[in-house]
């Protein structure tokens, strides 16, 4: 079959994207699959129309690629594609609608506001952040509630801190997630679709000294991990359950990544659930592939496989 692998886009994360989509289409030719990789622009439907491939492997990151616009372009295009659809996409995009659906489910998530740049501007800055720190207290985590690779993402340990991490968030998005920071071993944990339902790859343990940012993501050396993760086996097999429960909770479809911290009191707090994740050769989704004893390319290509039929 034709593959088209889309990259690239407009988000902030165009550089992670082109740098997933060309490891996944070196792999997938790796296995004797032709593989065609686009950047997204105003001729996609031009080019899914002339192109007529089988299948899409949309690994765009951000905007477009993960609140499910593309992927609803795809759908109209009547093209398959690797990976969730474009209602599911959107709710995972969106970190508090994840976040209330995660609830829902019965998922730890840690308890967080919402802050629009509007009313931090009306109510004044310091009321509302005074307010905010005496309702979930310190540290907390400040994040554009649409984004990813933490971009616009600030640690807060002490209040003085807040009106420029409150600045740095609303330069990636209009409204602003405050969480209360939890305490404990940073993992995240791929799911794929198996033949018996979705599976959970080895957790990966982030070890970051001064934080999991984009720096740390991308840049090797700047991040230790540890696959799979130093954990018990109940460790193991509860934040698998988690990652499990959570890729079908919030209706994803054949991978994804949940982002987690496990606290001292054995709760796995879901921080997200990502639709698209990072493919490059920093990143987790990858790693736990190859813990898990998989072949890498072959694990891709059953994926695009799963898609056409
Ligand atoms: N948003 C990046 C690509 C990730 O989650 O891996
Ligand atoms: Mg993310």
């Amino acid at each position: 079959p034709l593959v088209v692998v889309l990259a690239g886009g407009l988000s902030h994360e165009r550089d992670v994207s082109i740098r997933s989509g060309r490891r996944v289409a070196e792999a997938l030719r790796s296995t004797g699959l032709d593989v065609v990789v686009h950047d997204v622009d105003a001729d996609l439907l031009a080019f899914l129309r002339t192109t007529r491939p089988d299948v899409v492997w949309p690994l765009l990151h951000g905007a477009s690629g993960e609140d499910g616009s593309v992927r609803d372009v795809l759908d109209m295009a009547g093209v398959p594609y690797v990976g969730t659809g474009p209602r599911a996409s959107r709710t995972v995009w969106n970190k508090p609608i994840a976040k209330a659906a995660l609830l829902e489910a019965g998922l730890a998530t840690p308890d967080y506001v919402t802050l629009p740049q509007s009313l931090f501007r009306d109510l004044g800055a310091q009321p509302v952040l005074d307010t905010i720190v005496a309702h979930l207290g310190l540290p907390l985590v400040v994040k554009p509630t649409e984004g990813g690779s933490a971009l616009g993402v600030s640690v807060v340990s002490r209040a003085e801190d807040l009106p420029r991490a409150m600045v740095g968030c609303f330069a990636y998005g209009e409204t602003a997630l405050i969480e209360r920071a939890v305490d404990g071993v940073e993992l995240a944990v791929s799911v794929i679709d198996g033949p018996d339902g979705p599976e959970a790859l080895p957790a990966v343990e982030i070890v970051a000294e001064n934080g999991y940012d984009y720096g740390a993501r991308y840049v090797p050396g700047e991040t230790e991990f540890f696959t799979p993760a130093r954990l018990t086996a109940e460790q193991a097999a509860h934040v698998a359950d988690v990652a499990v429960r959570a890729h079908a909770a919030l209706r994803l479809r054949h991978l994804s990544r949940t982002d987690l911290i496990l606290d001292a009191d054995g709760t796995a707090y879901v921080l997200e659930v990502n639709v698209a994740p990072g493919m490059t050769e920093m990143s987790l989704l990858p790693q736990a592939v190859v813990a898990s004893g998989r072949d890498l390319p072959g694990l891709y290509r059953s994926l695009v496989e799963t898609a056409v039929h």
